[in-house]
């Protein structure tokens, strides 16, 4: 007969088993299509305001050739008519990044879900970006001060 500490153990790891393949399944991050299909598709598929559309090879050609780090940070910080993660603020930098990838691959590139090495560069690409946004949000705002103390001094 086994030992009654054995039997515990065992339905112990089997509890600690079950919890951690249940663990991973729910910080997965979401998937390029699924996430294109949650949130990028009611922009880029109709190509409204000029989103480029999924599938239009020749638009994403130029797009393409920008990189896939430079591409997917522009994207999520926000570019012209192109809201900051698609509009989603729950979304990851991975995820969306893995959404571009996807758009990418269906318009002709052959850009994979980013693995670590590109995450990195994707962020510090988003990162360079942010800061060039927050120096010239900067200067307009010294602009408006010097403006109103001027006013002030009339
Ligand atoms: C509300 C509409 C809208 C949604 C939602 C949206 N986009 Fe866009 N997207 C645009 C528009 C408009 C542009 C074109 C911006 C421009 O060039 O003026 C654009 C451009 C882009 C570009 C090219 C950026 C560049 O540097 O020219 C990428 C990449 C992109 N979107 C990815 C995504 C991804 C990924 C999602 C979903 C997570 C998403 N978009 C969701 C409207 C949207």
């Amino acid at each position: 007969m086994k030992p009654p500490q054995l039997t515990l153990l065992r339905s112990t790891s089997l509890v600690a088993a079950v919890c951690l393949a249940g663990a991973p399944a729910l910080a997965q991050p979401k998937t390029g299509e699924s996430v294109y299909r949650s949130v990028c598709m009611a922009c880029h598929d109709t190509g409204v305001a000029h989103a480029p559309k999924k599938g239009d090879a020749a638009a994403w050609k130029p797009l393409i050739e920008e990189g896939q780090h430079v591409l997917s940070a522009h994207a999520f910080v926000g570019v012209r008519a192109m809201p900051a993660k698609g509009g989603d603020e729950k979304l990851t930098l991975q995820e969306f990044s893995r959404a571009v990838a996807w758009m990418a691959r269906e318009s002709g590139g052959d850009w994979q879900d980013p693995d670590a090495a590109m995450m990195h560069r994707i962020s510090l690409e988003a990162e360079k970006r942010l800061d060039a946004d927050i120096r010239a949000k900067q200067k307009l705002k010294a602009e408006l001060h010097r403006q109103d103390q001027r006013r002030q001094a009339r």
